[in-house]
C-alpha cells in the first residue's frame, strides 16, 4: 500500500485525479486548489459544473484554510468537529478566496470534511492540501463502496483506483449548515448520511429537509432529486398494498430483513430478491451494503426494482432518502 499511497500524491501533486477509499464511499480526488486538477474531476464524472464538491482537510485545523468560522456559529462548529472529525460529518461555510469557484459552483460557501479512512488520511496528510472528492460515479448514477464499483463507473477515465476494500458506512457524509440561532443553534441536515439527527441534536435544534427533495434544488444545488439513481426504474413502496403487478413485467425486490412476515417477500414471485440486512434486520448492516445491492439489482435487467420501506430512524433516515431519489429520478424521466 505504501507505493500506492506515494504514486497517489505525485498524481495529486501534478494536478491529476485519483479515486481513493473513504469512511463513507470511494471519492474521485484532486487537489482542491487547483482548478485544472479540479476541471478533470467534472469531466471524467460528466457532472454538471452547478453541482459542488466537498474539500477534504488533512486535519481540524485545516478547515480555517478553506472556510470561514463566523463568530456567531463557531462554538458548534468546533464542538461538532471536536465530536465529529475525522468522520462523516460535512459542514457547510464560507469559504476562503483561495477555494477556487469551480470547486463551489461559484457560491460563496465550501462544504468541508476531514475523512477518517486510514489510506484516505495518509494521502491527504503527505499530500498536505485540502482535496475535493466527489463520490467517485458518474454523475447521478450510484456511489460506489469498493474499488470494483469504482471501476465499474470509471474505467479508462482515471489513471489509479486505490483498493481500500469494502467502506466502512457504505453511506455518503451527512451535510449540514449551521445558523445562530436562540437558545440553541439551527442545525440545517441538507443531506441525511451516517451521523444522525439524535447524534447531533445536543449541539442545536435539528432541521430535517430530506422529505422536501422533489422541490428544493436552490437549497443544496447537488441535492437533486435524480441523485443516486440505478439505470432500472425503481419504486419505493409504502406499504405491501401498493403493489400491483403488470402482466408480463419483471420484478426485482429490494427488501430490508427479507421477512415474510413484513410482507413483501410473498407478495410475488419476484424474479430475485436481494436483502440488506437478513434476519433481525440491522440499519448500519443495511447502510453497508446498500449502493452494492442496488447495483446488483440493476444488473439483472428487470423492468422495475420494487423496494420495501425502511424504519426513518437512525441510517434508516439516509436510506430512506436515496431511495426516495431514485424513485423520483424514475418518476421525472418517464
Ligand atoms: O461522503 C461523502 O461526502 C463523499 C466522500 C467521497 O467524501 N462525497 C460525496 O460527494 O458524497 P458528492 O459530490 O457526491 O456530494 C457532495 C454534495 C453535492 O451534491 C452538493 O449538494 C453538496 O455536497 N455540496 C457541496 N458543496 C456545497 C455547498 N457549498 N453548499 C451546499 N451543498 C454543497
Ligand atoms: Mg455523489
Amino acid at each position: 500500500m505504501h507505493r500506492a499511497v506515494s504514486e497517489a500524491v505525485r498524481l495529486l501533486t501534478a494536478g491529476d485525479i485519483v479515486a481513493l477509499p473513504t469512511e463513507t464511499v470511494y471519492g474521485l480526488a484532486a487537489d482542491a486548489l487547483n482548478a485544472d486538477a479540479v476541471a478533470k474531476v467534472f469531466e471524467a464524472k460528466e457532472r454538471p459544473s452547478f453541482d459542488p464538491l466537498i474539500v477534504h482537510v488533512p486535519s481540524k485545523q485545516a478547515l480555517h484554510d478553506v472556510a470561514e468560522v463566523p463568530e456567531s456559529i463557531k462554538k458548534p462548529v468546533i464542538q461538532l468537529i471536536e465530536r465529529f472529525w475525522p468522520g462523516p460529518l460535512t459542514i457547510v461555510l464560507p469559504k476562503k478566496p483561495c477555494v477556487p469557484d469551480i470547486v463551489t459552483s461559484g457560491m460563496p460557501t465550501v462544504a468541508v470534511r476531514m475523512s477518517s479512512h486510514p489510506i484516505f488520511k495518509r494521502i491527504s496528510q503527505s499530500l498536505g492540501r485540502p482535496i475535493a472528492a466527489p463520490s467517485a460515479n458518474r454523475f447521478g448514477s450510484i456511489s460506489p463502496t469498493s474499488a470494483s464499483a469504482v471501476k465499474a463507473e470509471l474505467d479508462g477515465r482515471i489513471p489509479l483506483i486505490i483498493d481500500g476494500g469494502a467502506c466502512l458506512h457504505g453511506l455518503e457524509s451527512t451535510i449540514i449548515k449551521i445558523e445562530p440561532a436562540e437558545p440553541k443553534p439551527l442545525i440545517i441536515i441538507l443531506r441525511p448520511g451516517p451521523i444522525v439527527p439524535d447524534d447531533l441534536k445536543q449541539y442545536g435544534r435539528i432541521q430535517r429537509t430530506d422529505k422536501r427533495i422533489i422541490d428544493q434544488p436552490a437549497e443544496a444545488p447537488g441535492q437533486i432529486a435524480s441523485h443516486y439513481a440505478p439505470r432500472t426504474p425503481l419504486r419505493l413502496l409504502q406499504s405491501p398494498r401498493d403493489f400491483i403487478p403488470e402482466h408480463g413485467k419483471r420484478y426485482a425486490l429490494l427488501s430490508y430483513r427479507g421477512e415474510p412476515r413484513d410482507g413483501y417477500v410473498d407478495l410475488h414471485d419476484w424474479e430475485q430478491v436481494m436483502v440488506l440486512s437478513p434476519g433481525n434486520g440491522k440499519l448500519p448492516e443495511a447502510a453497508v451494503r446498500f449502493f452494492y445491492v442496488l447495483r446488483e439489482l440493476d444488473k439483472l435487467g428487470v423492468d422495475e426494482i420494487i423496494a420495501e420501506p425502511l424504519h426513518e430512524h437512525g441510517m434508516g433516515i439516509a436510506m430512506m432518502d436515496r431511495l426516495r431519489r431514485a424513485a423520483a429520478r424514475t418518476t421525472f424521466s418517464r
